[in-house]
């Protein structure tokens, strides 16, 4: 059952807390990705919760809060005399959360050596205390890692060992942003300003329809903390009365920038998920086919997207794959998909966009690229 504080009735969050369900009672470790603020935290003392090992501790540490020369001992222990500062032994957070769950906050952020020691950790179970000269009595503890950066992308770029990075992502669970859930504004929403009026003794500001619109059109960069902080700002400001717009800061947005949203909704979604394929170099099949698989996004903006790719390459399907990030091989498979949901759309109407005469030297029949489909294309990998 969805605990209290876990807020969210999006399918993307069911499906993320049925997934937490299935998994808490194993021993798998557990990666959680997403920006900062989604609620990384959150899932992972939900699946706490849910396991067998619910009565015994959960620790976290925040691997980027502590300097490197000390992460070794906070999370090893250390005995007397090992360091000017070593007065006694001391247990590290693995063995105080022995028999239960150790969660490390933004483990992107740890160290080489670190990470060559958490691993040596992973393969034996035991660890050793810095200054120990034999390792101790080998622990049970369930790891759980978040982290908000792209870990796979740190292994390309050697700044993540690869073995410890397979060997943490046993199950990977992703938590979307809040702009991509617009569903669970509105309920975070009240949720926050019940909690702040409670605990501030004060009466519940009252949500009216049209804040409501504001806020979910929003992009909420900071994501439900950002959203839990204007939360208890409000309570103070509109105590015992509406929220208007007014009440709202500044950059949640212009009247029309909502009226657009409003009478065109997908026409943020789409936006966003071109930029994430062309700029933020996501593949077509994360960031497109699995929201549509899964009916968060409508063959609407399927098409939408196709007919910007088209725009984008002058009407050239090979170049919408590479502009989209699509592997080459897959141009088959993208081309069955746009067939089978009603996306295909002929060419002929944006290659006439065509409306400047190609450079002397350019082949006749060569698609014009314009700078920001020749930058996606040029740095594929
Ligand atoms: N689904 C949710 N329901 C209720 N509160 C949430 C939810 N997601 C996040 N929060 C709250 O938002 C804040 C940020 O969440 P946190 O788990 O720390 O994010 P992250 O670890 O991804 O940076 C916390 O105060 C947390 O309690
Ligand atoms: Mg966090």
């Amino acid at each position: 059952m969805q605990p209290e504080n876990l807020v969210g009735t999006s399918s993307r969050i069911r499906r993320i807390i049925g997934e937490c369900e299935a998994i808490a009672t194993s021993r798998s470790k557990v990666l959680l990705t997403g920006e900062s603020g989604v609620g990384k935290e959150v899932f992972a003392h939900y699946i706490h919760k849910l396991s067998r090992r619910c009565d015994a501790p959960m620790i976290t540490i925040n691997c980027a809060g502590v300097p490197e020369s000390l992460l070794e001992s906070e999370l090893f222990g250390h005995v007397r005399g090992s360091f000017t500062d070593a007065h006694r032994d001391r247990r590290g957070l693995l063995e105080a959360a022995n028999h239960g769950t150790i969660l490390l906050d933004e483990i992107g952020e740890m160290g080489m050596r670190m990470q060559t020691m958490l691993l040596r950790f992973l393969e034996t179970g035991e660890i050793q205390r810095v200054g120990a000269d034999q390792p101790g009595k080998p622990l049970d503890v369930r790891l759980i890692a978040a982290t908000n950066r792209d870990l796979w992308a740190d292994t390309l770029k050697k700044s993540f060992r690869t073995d410890l990075y397979y060997r943490l992502n046993v199950v990977h669970l992703v938590v979307p942003p809040l702009r991509e859930r617009q569903d669970d504004i509105k309920p975070l929403l009240f949720h926050f300003l019940k909690l702040a009026s409670t605990l501030e003794n004060r009466i519940m500001p009252e949500l009216t329809a049209e804040a409501v619109t504001y806020l979910e059109h929003y992009a909420w960069p900071g994501n439900v903390r950002e959203l839990k902080n204007l939360a208890e700002r409000l309570v103070f400001r509109c105590s015992g009365r509406a929220i208007t717009i007014q009440d709202l800061p500044l950059e949640i947005g212009t009247p029309d920038v909502v009226e657009a949203a409003a009478a065109d909704p997908w026409h943020r979604l789409v936006s966003e998920c071109y930029d994430r394929m062309t700029i933020g170099r996501e593949s077509f099949w994360t960031a497109v086919y699995e929201p549509f698989i899964h009916r968060d996004m409508t063959r609407e903006a399927v098409r939408a997207l196709v007919r910007r790719g088209l725009e984008e390459t002058r009407g050239s399907y090979p170049l919408v794959v590479s502009l989209f990030n699509i592997p080459d091989e897959d141009y088959r498979k993208f081309m069955r998909f746009l067939h089978k949901h009603d996306c295909h759309m002929p060419i002929q109407a944006f290659r006439m966009l065509r409306s400047f005469t190609p450079p002397a030297s350019a082949e006749p029949h060569t698609p014009i690229v314009p700078a920001s489909a020749a930058f996606a294309i040029g740095s594929a990998v």
